[in-house]
């Protein structure tokens, strides 16, 4: 977070337009697909209408989509933002949760004048709490700099060297392999009891990484009102308006994997699915 703040900070004034994913400055939404991710083509006929300063995109297994944009679609993103001299903020915290056999790509590698500010974390691939990430900020490292300097000088070193350590010995790797390998058993074990307890007519995402599933219940649903019957149940989603500053995807929850599977779970989607039926047929909107 504090990666992504600096990065704001370096190539941002008060007041400026800045392109994020659907989701003191302007926030301009642009539509994500939610298997690729958003469209350079559409980011380019923004370009075109707004004096875009900045684009902030999460463009590895995106929150709350959990999209993946493909090696075409990055180059072609990297290319639009270099010619038009706007810098990009990619967030790649979901990055090494892939299922697949290999990492994808980064727009970072993609970038070869500096317009990139990659941002990375530790928080959803080992632990939240050691509030250890990272930036490489381009052309843009010596605003950067100055601005960790004027606030927090140093992240807590004592933390930083366990951390490297841990990397150092190989132990990251390991733990990441366990942790996808799980991450993708609960995605299909999680898409199965949606597919089981929900009304026929839900649609669920199929995320190749990340922890999160984009439901899309029957039109006529009011998400929000199902999260407040759900809490009271002890059962935690997000409704998709919280995505939207328009307050779109009111008919769409945001469900997370992150838990392993046990008979809990099973319970918590078994209710969350019986609100969406009694939702549905009481027409509540
Ligand atoms: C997309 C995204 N970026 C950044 C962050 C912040 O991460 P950190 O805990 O490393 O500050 C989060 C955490 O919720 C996130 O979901």
């Amino acid at each position: 977070m504090e990666a992504l703040v600096m990065c704001l900070k370096a190539v941002t004034r008060p007041g400026d337009t800045v392109a994020i994913e659907n989701l003191g400055l302007k926030a301009l939404e642009i539509a994500a697909d939610p298997v690729t991710g958003i469209d350079p083509e559409q980011l380019a006929a923004l370009i075109r209408k707004f004096p875009i300063k900045a684009c902030v995109f999460v463009p590895n297994f995106s929150n709350p989509l959990g999209s993946c944009m493909p090696d075409e679609k990055k180059a072609a993103l990297v290319k639009l933002i270099t010619h038009h001299q706007i810098p990009l903020i990619e967030d790649d915290i979901y990055g090494e949760l892939y299922f697949g056999r290999h990492r994808p790509k980064t727009c970072k590698s993609f970038d070869k004048e500096g317009w990139v500010l990659y941002c990375g974390s530790l928080s959803k691939s080992l632990a939240p709490g050691y509030r250890i990430g990272w930036t490489i900020p381009g052309r843009f490292m010596h605003e950067v700099l100055r601005t960790k300097m004027m606030h927090t000088v140093t992240g807590t070193t004592l933390t930083q060297e366990a951390i490297a350590h841990f990397l150092g010995i190989g132990r990251y790797e390991y733990h990441l392999k366990k942790l996808r390998k799980a991450l993708h058993t609960q995605c299909l074990r999680y898409v199965q009891g949606i597919i089981q307890y929900f009304p026929a007519n839900t649609k669920v995402s199929r995320p190749q990484g990340g922890f999160v599933l984009w439901v899309e219940l029957p039109h006529q649903l009011n998400a929000y009102r199902l999260y407040q019957q759900a809490l009271k149940h002890q059962v935690s989603v997000a409704p998709g308006q919280l995505f939207s500053a328009r307050g779109q995807f009111g008919n769409c929850l945001r469900i997370s994997y992150a838990r392993p599977w046990d008979s809990e779970v099973e319970e918590a989607l078994r209710t969350l699915g019986a609100l969406v039926k009694a939702h549905s047929r009481s027409k509540l909107v």
